[in-house]
């Protein structure tokens, strides 16, 4: 049996030794090391020998088994990297294609924003959109029971704090960061806010649970409608052409007095009229006034020496106009046959 073992090696390694093509190295290791190889019969014929003998071949079986992998496994590799550098590789044939990525609309409409108003000074700013109650209404002049909270149904978060309130909100706008920018930066502060914001409506074509806008604000001594009136139409032109004319007619917000409503000359008739204007020639786009007295005090600063106006655009909608997108929904869809026009 001993001598079985060592002629069993010495052929094997004698073949092993002539290989040079994978087959065969296959074929030799079924052969030999395979389960149902003649290595594994010595094993199964060592139950039958006496208990003296079956430890000693047992062990010289053993030895010899791993001397024989081993060496295979070395010719094996060898192989295999004989086996590369002599790869084909056909440069004529068509390369991977890499389809690149696209920028979300609602992205390139704040990109183009962001950037306008880059270069006028202002900052980009950015607040939570997990939102205190305070922040979200109260500070910004509609204290509870207000009834301008009823226009702006949001969720509320099923989370007391110390004194017992559910206070905190999915942030229905991004005005709340007026005030947390005041009351970090003071006075004065030229800033723009791009965010999320939340509301709970029944969605439609127009309208979803999560949408987009662009708030802004600027502080200083001074600072009054005129100059508003100009940043707005600066914005309007950049946005829909040089051709843009603004309007802006009186509208009731809590934080601002007076308070109006920014429309553009409608970009898709060119203010002749359509459907998207309802046959007005004018889009409305812009909440915007002077920042109230009250919203000054809680952020910080002294209303008697400084003023300000503040604006908020609906991304949302800026981009669904720019775009001629006719679904909000869409947006947030994930939808690639929709991302990929842009
Ligand atoms: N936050 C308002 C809204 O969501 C929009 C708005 C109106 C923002 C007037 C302002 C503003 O900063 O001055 O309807």
């Amino acid at each position: 049996m001993k001598n079985k073992i060592e002629k069993i090696r010495d052929e094997f390694l004698k073949q092993l030794a002539q290989v040079t093509d994978n087959e065969t190295l296959r074929e030799l290791e079924l052969k030999y090391l395979s389960r149902k190889g003649e290595f594994s019969e010595i094993m199964h014929g060592l139950k039958d020998v006496s208990i003296e003998m079956r430890k000693e071949l047992g062990e010289l079986a053993n030895t010899v088994k791993t001397e024989m992998q081993t060496k295979f496994n070395e010719i094996s590799r060898s192989l295999e990297n004989y086996g590369k550098k002599s790869e084909f590789i056909d440069v004529t044939l068509p390369g991977e294609k890499f389809t690149n990525g696209h920028i979300h609309p609602l992205t390139l409409v704040q990109n183009e924003i962001e950037d306008l108003f880059t270069s006028l000074g202002f900052m980009i700013g950015d607040g939570p959109e997990l939102e205190s109650d305070y922040y979200n209404f109260t500070a910004l002049n509609v204290p509870p029971l207000h009834p301008a909270r009823d226009m702006q149904d949001t969720f509320y978060i099923d989370s007391k704090n110390k004194d017992g309130q559910y206070d905190l909100v999915m942030r229905t706008q991004t005005s709340p960061v007026q005030i947390r920018l005041m009351q970090k930066y003071g006075a004065p502060l030229k800033a723009i806010i791009p965010g999320r914001a939340f509301r709970s409506e029944a969605t439609d074509s127009r309208h979803e649970h999560t949408f987009y806008q662009l708030e802004g604000i600027m502080i200083g001594k001074d600072i009054n409608f005129a100059n508003l009136k100009n940043m707005l139409e600066i914005v309007g032109k950049k946005l829909f052409g040089q051709n843009t004319e603004l309007r802006m007619r009186p509208k009731f917000f809590p934080f601002v007095e007076p308070g109006n409503n920014g429309e553009y000359t409608c970009s898709l008739c060119q203010g002749k009229g359509c459907r998207v204007c309802k046959y007005t020639g004018w889009l409305e786009i812009v909440g915007a006034g002077l920042v109230h007295p009250d919203v000054l005090r809680a952020g910080g600063i002294d209303p008697d020496i400084y003023s300000g106006f503040a604006f908020g655009f609906g991304l949302t909608r800026l981009a669904m106009l720019k775009y001629n997108i006719n679904d909000a929904r869409l947006f947030n869809s994930g939808d690639i046959k929709f991302l990929e026009q842009f």
